[in-house]
């Protein structure tokens, strides 16, 4: 069965005064219908702007594709018209963004703007509209929905308003949706609920969800999949299980030494020396290679292509894993450098 969504070898530049920045260099992943794909890397890696080239919603200029394909449900977007792809996008696709304070409207009660997307999409009278926004509030479990569903954004607490825009986003029945950093703003209890509401109503839904964070210790119970990006690339792409259990990529290791563990409480965190590459300038090699405490000589001059990781026999793994290190087996069995 082909998957919801194929991204293939997608490249995204930015064209500025100052450069070319290559913001997303040959990314590939896919999500299944009812899968959840969570995509870490830290700030600049590039997970937003794939995220916005597969909505197309790419702030163009100065951000254009050039190269891959974005297969949904089985047609590249990249080849479709401009009409197709807006339909496509309103009618099977939604994003849920971090900041929901500043995506919904301040001076439309939440009411409104949840029936307006009935009423604009659907054809929905006012009544109707009115009586599915109240559904909504309630299918992500807003208490007292029908007493509030004429109360202005302002007047929701930032946990109730980010469930607001995950009922924008479900209110069209998308295939798939695409939250980018959907609890960041958001304090540690508030996130977890949020969290776990998204992968009910993903249950409920059988929606593929494609997660983005720059939090490995939120994926570990809601997604199936990893893909972990470091400079434009995917570098890690396994099972969530398989990456908690032992990455195969240097990075993800130290992505994941990064996560704040209770029981080391007073220990120092261990955090993963320098900064991510200046993406005007990404170093030849492997990008990695200036941070990585396995780099050898052959990391600063040959690019890693995404290598099968394989189990010891040499056959692949199910499900299939990659890893954009030469080292992957070294780092896999966590061998000394
Ligand atoms: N509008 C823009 N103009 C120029 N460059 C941009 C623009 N948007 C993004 N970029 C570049 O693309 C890079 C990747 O940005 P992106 O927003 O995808 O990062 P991210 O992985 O989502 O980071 P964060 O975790 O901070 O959200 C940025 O470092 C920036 O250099
Ligand atoms: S290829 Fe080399 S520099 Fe890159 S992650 Fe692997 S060991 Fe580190
Ligand atoms: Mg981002």
């Amino acid at each position: 069965m082909a998957a919801l969504l194929e991204v293939r070898d997608l490249q995204v530049e930015f064209r500025t005064r100052d450069g070319i920045a290559k913001a997303v260099n040959g990314v590939t992943y896919s999500v299944d219908a009812g899968e959840t794909l969570a995509v870490l890397g830290e700030s600049g890696s590039g997970k937003s702007v794939t995220a916005q080239a597969v909505m197309g919603i790419l702030d163009s200029p100065p951000g254009f594709v050039t190269g891959g394909e974005i297969v949904f449900q089985g047609k590249d977007l990249l080849k479709m018209g401009a009409e197709e792809r807006r339909k496509t996008r309103g009618d099977k696709m939604a994003m849920i963004f971090q900041d929901a304070l500043s995506s919904l409207n301040p001076v439309l009660s939440v009411g409104y703007q949840l029936g307006e997307m009935f009423r604009v999409h659907r054809g929905a009278s006012k009544k109707d509209a009115r009586a599915k926004a109240v559904e909504l509030m309630e299918r992500v479990r807003i208490p007292a929905a029908k007493a509030r569903v004429d109360d202005y954004p302002h007047q929701f607490s930032g946990g109730m308003r980010q469930r607001i825009m995950i009922a924008m986003a479900l209110a069209l029945d998308p295939d798939l949706i695409i939250a980018d950093e959907p609890t960041t703003a958001l304090d540690v209890t508030v996130q977890a609920q949020v969290m776990d509401l998204l992968a009910e109503l993903q249950r409920e839904t059988n929606m593929g969800l494609i997660l983005i964070t720059h939090d490995l210790g939120v994926v570990a119970d809601v997604a199936d999949k990893i893909a972990v990006m470091y400079a434009g690339r995917i570098v890690e792409a396994a099972s969530v299980h398989d990456i908690y259990r032992a990455p195969a990529h240097p990075y993800t290791r130290g992505l994941l030494d990064s996560i704040p563990r209770l029981d080391l409480k007073g220990q120092e965190l261990y955090a993963i020396k320098g900064l991510p590459p200046n993406l005007l300038a990404i170093p030849p090699g492997c990008a990695f290679n200036p941070r990585c405490p396995r780099a050898r000589s052959v990391c600063r001059t040959d690019r890693p292509p995404v290598y099968d990781v394989t189990d010891d026999a040499g056959r692949p793994l199910e499900p299939p894993r990659g890893s954009a290190c030469h080292f992957w087996k070294e780092q896999l069995h966590d061998r000394p450098v």
